[in-house]
């Protein structure tokens, strides 16, 4: 689909890949700098999204605050297929701040509806699919309907491994915190079910710069070259 937002995916680790302890617990793996760097990214965005389990946890603003951002607030944005995330969010309390978008799926009773319309919330509707809300109507929606051209997404792991699985990830900015969290952490990016190594995602470091104690690293989708005839010869090395 070409009619969607660049997307890119922010992730804020361990050492060993883990983005929360096993309770969930994700604040704050990285220091000062490196969020400040993600306001920095979020206020350049058109549109800050993430997926219900990190605004159930979390309990995130989505806003740029560290800095001021140079046009308005991004978009702020939930994929919340049974419309679960509470009034009482800091989201839905906060919507004269910037708009909130709830994707959800159709179908839901009328009353869960309206109680998430009556915070101010803008709540969507998208047809379900494996994991959640469809993200081709998600991202097709938001280009069209809410000029979104530039996507951040903020996690969490299970919508990440949707995400790339997909193939929608064109950017990942990775902040990589010097503390191990142990194989009981939640892992960066869910399942991705490979069957072998040459399945593998690939990407393309595009930029490192060290902030505080934590690395930045960027990286840009690799287009995976066709293997050539010699290539195919010399494989098993
Ligand atoms: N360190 C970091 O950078 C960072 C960033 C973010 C989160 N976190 C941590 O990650 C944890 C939350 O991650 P999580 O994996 O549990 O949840 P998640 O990825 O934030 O959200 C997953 C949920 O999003 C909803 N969803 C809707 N459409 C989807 C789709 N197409 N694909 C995938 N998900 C879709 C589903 O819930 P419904 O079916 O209910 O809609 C799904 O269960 C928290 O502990 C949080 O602190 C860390």
């Amino acid at each position: 689909m070409s009619d969607r937002p660049q997307i890119i995916l922010k992730l804020a680790s361990s050492l060993d890949g883990r983005i929360a302890t096993a309770s969930g617990e994700s604040r704050w793996i990285t220091g000062e700098q490196a969020r400040a760097k993600v306001h920095r990214i979020r206020a350049e965005s058109d549109g800050v999204l993430v997926g219900a389990g990190t605004a159930l946890m979390d309990d995130p603003e989505l806003t740029a605050r560290l800095v001021r951002p140079s046009k308005k607030q991004p978009l702020r944005i939930v994929l919340d297929t049974d419309l679960r995330l509470p009034s009482t969010s800091k989201l839905a309390r906060t919507i004269d701040q910037g708009v909130v978008v709830i994707y959800a799926a159709r179908g839901l009773e009328p009353t869960t509806v309206e109680r998430m319309e009556a915070t101010g919330a803008k709540v969507v509707h998208v047809p379900r699919a494996l994991g959640g809300v469809d993200l081709d109507a998600v991202f097709e929606d938001l280009k069209l309907n809410w000029a979104v051209n530039t996507l951040l997404i903020e996690g969490g792991g299970s919508l990440a491994a949707s995400l790339i699985k997909q193939g929608y990830v064109d950017r990942l900015e990775w902040f990589r915190a010097p503390i191990l969290l142990g194989e009981e952490g939640r892992a960066a990016i869910g399942p991705l079910q490979l069957k072998q190594l040459a399945d593998a995602p690939m990407f393309k470091r595009v930029a490192t710069r060290q902030l505080g104690p934590d690395l930045w690293e960027s990286y840009e989708r690799a287009e995976v070259p066709a293997l050539t005839p010699v290539d195919v010869e010399g494989a098993g090395a």
